[in-house]
């Protein structure tokens, strides 16, 4: 069923009603979130959420985030609250913070890819939080892009990719944080990070004894013999079309490498993704922010990765930022959109 997609002002509650009342009979809505658009359907209903997997191509395997309003309704879809969760939960909450709990009866397995736990996010855009009080159930969302690709920051990214696939993008904004939540898993003894983002390391280690990080968040693809962790982990991932080489090292050796691929014979097919404040003057190269300005790094990633899917050309370079607070995800973003293809330049 083809339909045209509108894309509707979120400022107007109108809107936001008639979103709702397609998520409560079982449709698809784009919908703004801090982090990035979002694909939502009722968490509760079963065919609704096949209809995410369907339209986004996503296996069936990797499990969703179940958005809700208030902390309280946590209650709707864990069976077991952990210890630190009020802790957790009235820090970062709402914000870009996922936990994953163990599931309760309630959450159709489909959610959660079979698994026994459920990954729970309140974020903080506040269109997000009236629809989901509209609808008055969680809301299930990946992000709104067809998997593979980077995700969407602007409602215009949502409409290039899923145009005619799903009857409404509410429009909320430019998303300020740009990459995905943080997902921490604390459905064990220890509070694991099995994916970098907009909660850092150091601001959960203020609240936490003991925080460790999933290998295969770190970096990439996770090898076959380990069961995923975090099924969304193991896959390429935020990928521009042509293939990208992430460069890890002190800003200044990663864009000299570039320099030296942008000047040899086949310089006019080779793209480069740098940092403001090292950017070589050349019309391939797009700028995402200077090299220690982290929060403008997130914001601005997916649309830049997203500009080389316009541009005739057939390899990328990235500049990697150091791996400290929200360089941190920008870094592992970065890496995965490379399928790990990654060059330490000393
Ligand atoms: O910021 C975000 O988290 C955005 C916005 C829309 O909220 N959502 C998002 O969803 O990034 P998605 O589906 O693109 O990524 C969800 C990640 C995947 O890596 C998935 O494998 C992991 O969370 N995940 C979901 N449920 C899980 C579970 N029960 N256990 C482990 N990992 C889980
Ligand atoms: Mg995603």
């Amino acid at each position: 069923m083809a339909v045209k997609t509108k894309v509707l002002n979120a400022n107007d509650m109108e809107n936001i009603r008639v979103c709702a009342d397609l998520i409560k009979s079982g449709g698809l809505v784009a919908i703004p979130t801090e982090t990035v658009y979002g694909l939502g359907a009722n968490a509760l209903d079963e065919k609704a959420v096949a209809r995410i997997f369907v339209t986004k191509g996503r296996e069936s395997d990797n499990p969703l985030i179940a958005h809700i309003a208030d902390i309280d309704d946590v209650k709707l879809l864990v069976g077991e609250i952990p210890e630190v969760f009020n802790a957790l939960a009235s820090k970062f909450w709402p914000g870009p913070l996922t936990l994953v709990m163990k599931k309760n009866d309630t959450v159709p397995d489909i959610v959660t890819a079979g698994l026994d736990t459920v990954a729970v996010r309140m974020p903080s855009h506040p269109v997000a939080l009236e629809l989901i009080r509209a609808c008055g159930c969680p809301i299930a969302a990946p992000s709104a892009n067809p998997s593979g690709k980077p995700s969407p920051t602007k409602a215009e990214h949502v409409l290039n990719d899923l145009d005619s696939k799903i009857p409404y993008i509410l429009d909320g904004g430019d998303c300020e944080v740009g990459v995905e939540s943080t997902v921490l898993d604390i459905s064990g003894n220890i509070p694991q990070i099995l994916r970098p983002g907009g909660v850092t390391f150091d601001e959960l280690k203020t609240m936490l004894q003991d925080v460790t990080v999933y290998k295969q968040a770190e970096t990439g693809i996770e090898s076959e013999s380990l069961k995923p962790r975090s099924p969304g982990m193991k896959y390429r991932h935020y990928a521009p079309k042509a293939p990208m080489t992430a460069l890890v090292g002190k800003p200044e050796k990663t864009a000299e490498y570039i320099k030296s691929c942008l000047c040899n014979g086949k310089g006019n097919n080779i793209a480069a993704l740098m940092f403001d404040d090292y950017a070589l003057d050349n019309p391939n190269v797009i700028t995402f922010g200077s090299s220690e300005d982290y929060e403008t790094q997130a914001a601005r990633l997916y649309d830049a990765l997203r500009t080389f899917d316009d541009m005739a050309i057939t390899e990328i370079y990235a500049q990697v930022p150091e791996e400290r607070d929200l360089g941190y995800a920008v870094a592992n973003r970065i890496k995965k959109a490379a399928g790990d293809n990654i060059i330490t330049c000393t």
